[in-house]
């Protein structure tokens, strides 16, 4: 008997030219670590770059490439796992239009997720209809796979919810799952869908380099997984402590900290937290450094390993892994669909899309 792995379905959209720690600890690093144990699709938002980038395709196009890159400079494994190009799979689209029309609009419109976007991009009231419309897009996404769980960013967990009551909604209007049926048992109750879990990476919400909002590119508090050596080193060094003397303390829940956490072995970032906290002669500058040079143990592969995709050689790799993503993504999304156009009696005519 063929056991078939539990599925996974995450992703990112390509609205900058990289990926950044935040997104490694927030998400990449679970990607690697499950691969094995699922069945795992990792989606590349290239329509829902439009949101913001609408006047930019060849910004689009180009941060596309970028991501993929990114995801194989990793280790995300283009054989073990199916990487999928939102806009070549038309599955998606068209559930995201189902999905419209169970989903409360002003369950959309107060999204939080959604919220907070519009709040730091500064996007005021001048956004497009796309863009609400991306957070059932997102539904959609997910639940073209019926995948088990969806590892993101704690920023996410808003978007998952909504996928979840999606599901939920779905399998009870149009599947007959009663609405006792625990959300684990929907499939079992004969549910076109399951009903995915968020999955919260080691560092839900990484602070970016400013020291107040989570690391994303658009507010340029990032560290890129690209970055180089020095780079790296110039950003850490940017980091203000605000200590008048080597001996003075440093606010508990100051970045520093927060980054040593995060990305210095443990018994070496307790050892400098109480040393600080201790009021023991600390120079910043010296925790800088080997906080930089932690990271950069931990990117420096990443970065050798992109910078191999940056040849013709390297391009043509990359494209034949999108083309070969987009084959088996449409398998199952068109297996998805057809089952919920039969649930929702719009089963009139078969198709096929390779
Ligand atoms: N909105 C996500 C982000 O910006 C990316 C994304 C698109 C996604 N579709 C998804 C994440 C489906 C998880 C599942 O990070």
């Amino acid at each position: 008997m063929t056991t078939t792995k539990p599925r996974i379905l995450t992703g990112d959209t390509p609205t900058s030219t990289g990926l950044h720690l935040g997104h490694y600890v927030g998400s990449l690093e679970n990607r690697l670590r499950l691969q094995d144990e699922y069945d795992c699709y990792f989606l590349i938002a290239n329509v829902h770059a439009f949101t913001t980038l609408a006047e930019k395709p060849a910004e689009v196009r180009a941060n596309t490439l970028g991501i993929v890159k990114d995801w194989l400079a990793i280790g995300l494994d283009p054989d073990r796992s199916t990487f999928v190009l939102q806009s070549e799979i038309p599955a998606i689209a068209e559930l995201t239009f189902l999905f419209a029309m169970i989903i409360p609009f002003n369950k959309v419109m107060r999204n939080p997720t959604l919220k907070t976007e519009i709040d730091s991009k500064g996007l005021g009231d001048s956004y497009p209809f796309g863009f609400p419309m991306y957070a059932v897009g997102q539904c959609a996404d997910i639940l073209a796979f019926r995948p088990e769980l969806v590892p993101v960013g704690q920023d996410q967990e808003a978007h998952i919810e909504m996928c979840r009551d999606v599901a939920l909604k779905f399998n009870q209007l149009y599947s007959g799952v009663g609405n006792r049926v625990p959300a684990q048992d929907h499939v079992k109750a004969g549910g076109v869908f399951p009903i995915p879990a968020a999955k919260i990476g080691r560092v839900g919400r990484l602070v970016g380099l400013d020291g107040k909002n989570k690391m994303s590119k658009s507010l340029n508090n990032a560290i890129f997984l690209y970055d180089d050596a020095k780079t790296v080193q110039k950003k850490i060094n940017g980091i203000v402590t605000g200590r008048a003397s080597m001996t003075s303390p440093i606010a508990p829940d100051h970045l520093l900290l927060h980054y040593l956490d995060v990305f210095m072995p443990a018994d070496r970032a307790a050892q400098i937290k109480s040393d600080y906290a201790e009021g023991l002669e600390v120079k910043d500058g010296v925790v800088k450094a080997e906080l930089a040079e932690s990271i950069n143990t931990l990117i420096g592969p990443m970065r050798e390993r992109r910078a191999t995709f940056e040849t013709p050689a390297g391009e043509e790799r990359v494209l034949s892994v999108i083309h070969a993503g987009i084959k088996r993504a449409n398998a199952v999304a068109e297996e998805t669909l057809a089952l919920a156009k039969k649930a929702m009696k719009l089963d009139f005519g078969a198709r096929t899309i390779g």
